[in-house]
């Protein structure tokens, strides 16, 4: 298939409370007026994997660190691979595919706890089957990222919230200079409002959308 026919694969990545998830639906409205067929995803997903690691992550279930880092990369593959709505079918199939993070979540989060390059082995795979045409980092300071996902929280959870999330951007850092030259990525200033945030985001990958 030649590649002009398939889609682009786009991922937004940031650390909670970055404002990814409303990034990514300015994104597909502005996609949608170019034209361009797209959808939107995320990770976690919403299929089987994904419901096991929801639950995990509420307290439901318990599992070891390196267990959870496993099960995102499965999460992963059955992202890209099901048979349902796997999205390397979708791209090659010519959507355009938006998804609120990807395996650079997997290199940030999980390193904290495990070796970054065994988590960045680990995902090998959904690197060579799809790596993203633009990886989109919204950096926020962790202050204002806490003041948005804050509400009904405690001191001590903000508080063990704040330590973890600055590991984490740190990491998130950390990973894209390790990958520079292999991955396309992008890092923004998203300590702004909605809209200018939305015209950086634009400015970032407009080149992949040529106006027809
Ligand atoms: P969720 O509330 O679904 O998304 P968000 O915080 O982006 O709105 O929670 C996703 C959480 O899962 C988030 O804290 C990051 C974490 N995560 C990982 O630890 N590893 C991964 O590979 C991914 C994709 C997410």
């Amino acid at each position: 298939m030649s590649e002009k026919t398939a889609g682009r694969f786009l991922a937004l990545e940031g650390i909670d409370g970055s404002g990814k998830s409303t990034q990514v639906q300015l994104l597909l409205g502005r996609l949608r007026e170019r034209g361009v067929l797209c959808c939107g995803t995320r990770e976690p997903t919403d299929g089987p994997i994904g419901a096991m690691i929801r639950q995990i992550m509420t307290g439901r279930l318990t599992a070891d660190n390196r267990v959870i880092a496993g099960l995102f990369a499965a999460d992963r593959l059955d992202h890209l691979l099901n048979g349902r709505d796997g999205l390397l079918r979708q791209v090659e199939d010519g959507v355009t595919v938006v998804t609120d993070r990807y395996y650079f979540s997997s290199y940030a989060y999980h390193s904290v706890d495990v070796d970054m390059g065994w988590v960045i082995d680990g995902n090998r795979l959904s690197a060579e089957l799809l790596r993203p045409d633009a990886t989109i980092f919204l950096d926020v300071p962790v202050r204002l990222a806490l003041d948005r996902i804050g509400q009904n929280r405690s001191h001590t959870e903000l508080f063990e919230k704040e330590d973890r999330l600055t590991a984490v951007r740190a990491k998130y850092l950390e990973a894209f200079a390790r990958l520079e030259g292999v991955e396309r990525v992008t890092v923004i200033d998203a300590d702004a409002d909605v809209d200018t945030v939305a015209e950086r985001v634009w400015a970032a990958v407009s080149h992949l959308f040529p106006a027809v």
